[in-house]
């Protein structure tokens, strides 16, 4: 399915060249997307090349030795915490975009809900986060290429009578506040019905002590947390299909493309794929 994503997507960008080159939008219930480029379909689609054949890093223009990430560490595999240690998807592969910038990185953890302000405000210099590219938060960030592909899912009890989407009408759904699965949810099931919790795994206890009946939440965490706690099932639906990429403030053009250059290299060079590879197993 990633594969034909891509391949679709990459075809998309040929034939629409810059027009395709705007991270865009996510799409719901189900209906894939072939918006978003990625660094790779990017790179092929323009004939460019990063400085990956020199060996040299791509040393951006930004002055920064210090970068600054935000984030909230609670959301396996992309960002969460093994003791003080921050780790996941996310964090190793803004590590690898601070080595290409010359700088150090630094992670700052916070609620999910406060990551675009904190970039807007310069509190940090980006935010990573399994941050979905979405028309709204495109009016107050911008959005390097995307870097993953993301699936909003429906977590229900094991032998629940929740089998479908139609059949969350009417139920009680718990999500992470500010999340797209938030978003979707308050949308289509309506605001009453939806509980917002700080973190997606408290919506996951909530669902095991009855308090929810569903929780949507992305993909990847959804299999964690399942895999974490017994007598839980993933709804075999896909209520969203969406692009992962990295925020930085509006106008930020410096930061932004040092980061897409180094994204270009990364993904040419295996890194990424490296990386996503290691947290995520091929089923
Ligand atoms: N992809 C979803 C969104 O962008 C959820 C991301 C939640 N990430 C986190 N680190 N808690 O809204």
């Amino acid at each position: 399915m990633k594969k034909f994503l891509s391949i679709m997507a990459l075809m998309l960008a040929l034939v629409l060249t810059m027009a395709a080159f705007t991270a865009c939008g996510s799409t719901k219930d189900g209906d894939e997307t072939t918006a978003g480029t990625t660094a790779a379909e990017n790179n092929a689609a323009t004939g460019t090349d990063t400085d990956a054949d020199t060996g040299a890093d791509t040393e951006g223009t930004t002055e920064l030795t210090t970068i600054k990430m935000g984030t909230n560490a609670a959301f396996p595999p992309y960002e969460y915490k093994e003791g003080d240690a921050f780790v996941g998807i996310d964090v190793e592969i803004a590590e690898a975009i601070a080595k290409e910038l010359g700088a150090t990185l630094e992670i700052v953890d916070m609620e999910f809900d406060s990551i675009i302000t904190s970039v807007n405000q310069g509190e940090v210099d980006f935010g990573m986060a399994g941050m979905t590219v979405t028309d709204e938060r495109l009016l107050e960030v911008d959005f390097t290429y995307s870097y993953a592909t993301g699936v909003q899912s429906v977590i229900v009890l094991d032998g629940s009578d929740i089998k479908s989407l139609d059949d969350l009408e009417g139920k009680k759904i718990g999500v992470q506040l500010g999340t797209t699965g938030d978003i979707y949810a308050s949308d289509d099931y309506g605001t009453e019905n939806v509980t917002k919790y700080g973190k997606g795994a408290d919506a996951v206890i909530a669902l095991k002590g009855g308090d929810v009946d569903a929780v949507i939440i992305d993909n990847e965490p959804a299999k964690a947390f399942v895999a974490e706690n017994e007598g839980l099932a993933i709804l075999d639906t896909e209520y969203a299909v969406e692009d992962y990429a990295i925020a930085v403030k509006k106008g930020n053009t410096e930061l932004l493309d040092d980061i897409n250059a180094a994204l270009e290299k990364l993904t040419e060079d295996g890194t990424i794929d490296a990386i996503i590879g290691k947290y995520i197993k091929a089923e």
